[in-house]
């Protein structure tokens, strides 16, 4: 059975106050998710303070962005060997959020998916763990378009990098018109793409499609985790907003857990 890993993304927000609520109470309830990976992604200014707090603990941090480039003149960007100093085990790669908002809408297609396999090249080689976001635009989804979509993301990611690589990766579907929408897809959504994205792989190399964690985004709260997890092909969550509410985000992390339990 593949470990399912609950990621928590801060996106821009957070404070310094705030923070140190907010991951007291996810540490004070971390050994009722023994079973589960647990990772945050707080804002790169906040890594620090993430790190001092959960350095001892059974939860895990990364950040949202990375660069392709090792140094120099990229201002404003963070390198994967910056992320070291931070004791990063994760890194969020082809969030929508960046491929539709920052300079990103304005690229080529092609242009952008080179962008994003060299950060997730320049991720495995510095030994952090890509979770690459995939998936469909709500104009894409309307006119049945989500497995051209992500089928194409995978191909361009497998043919540039191999397939083996994707075993030291974690895979997301985010549907853009599920994120911060309340709008979460159905279960039965959700294991029918994922489904589709593992024999995807598969087709390319069985073993390393069957270790592949498949994670879901969009709209996860803590009363919609459990019958998502439940799926056989959903590993867990990447949650936007709920990870801003302790309660919320444990409740998730739990479900993920019951799941191991069976
Ligand atoms: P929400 O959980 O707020 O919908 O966000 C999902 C997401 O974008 C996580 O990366």
């Amino acid at each position: 059975m593949r470990k399912p890993l609950v990621a928590g993304n801060w996106k821009m927000n957070g404070s310094s106050a705030g923070n140190k609520l907010l991951l007291n109470e996810i540490l004070a309830a971390a050994n009722s998710f023994p079973s589960v990976d647990v990772a945050l992604f707080p804002p790169a200014v906040y890594l620090h303070q993430v790190q001092q707090a959960l350095k001892d603990s059974n939860v895990a941090w990364g950040t949202q962005n990375v660069s392709s480039y090792h140094q120099g003149a990229y201002t404003g960007e963070i390198s994967a060997t910056m992320l070291h100093d931070f004791d990063c085990k994760y890194v969020l790669i082809g969030h929508s959020e960046r491929r539709c908002l920052y300079a990103e809408l304005e690229l080529d297609q092609l242009v952008l998916d080179r962008i994003i396999a060299e950060k997730y090249n320049m991720a495995i080689s510095e030994g952090l763990i890509p979770i690459i976001c995939i998936g469909e635009s709500p104009e894409e989804h309307a006119v049945g378009k989500t497995e051209e979509v992500i089928g194409r993301h995978l191909d361009i990611l497998i043919e540039h990098q191999g397939v083996k690589s994707l075993s030291q990766a974690v895979l997301a579907y985010e549907p853009v018109w599920a994120i911060g929408t309340g709008r979460s897809a159905t279960p039965e959504w959700a294991q029918d793409v994922h489904s589709f994205m593992r024999e995807r792989v598969a087709k390319y190399d069985v073993e390393t499609a069957q270790g592949l964690r498949i994670l879901y985004g969009g709209s996860v709260k803590g009363n919609n985790a459990a019958p998502l997890f439940s799926k056989p092909d959903v590993d867990g969550g990447l949650i936007g907003g709920a990870s801003l509410d302790a309660n919320e985000f444990v409740k998730i992390c739990q479900s993920a857990q019951k799941q191991v339990l069976g």
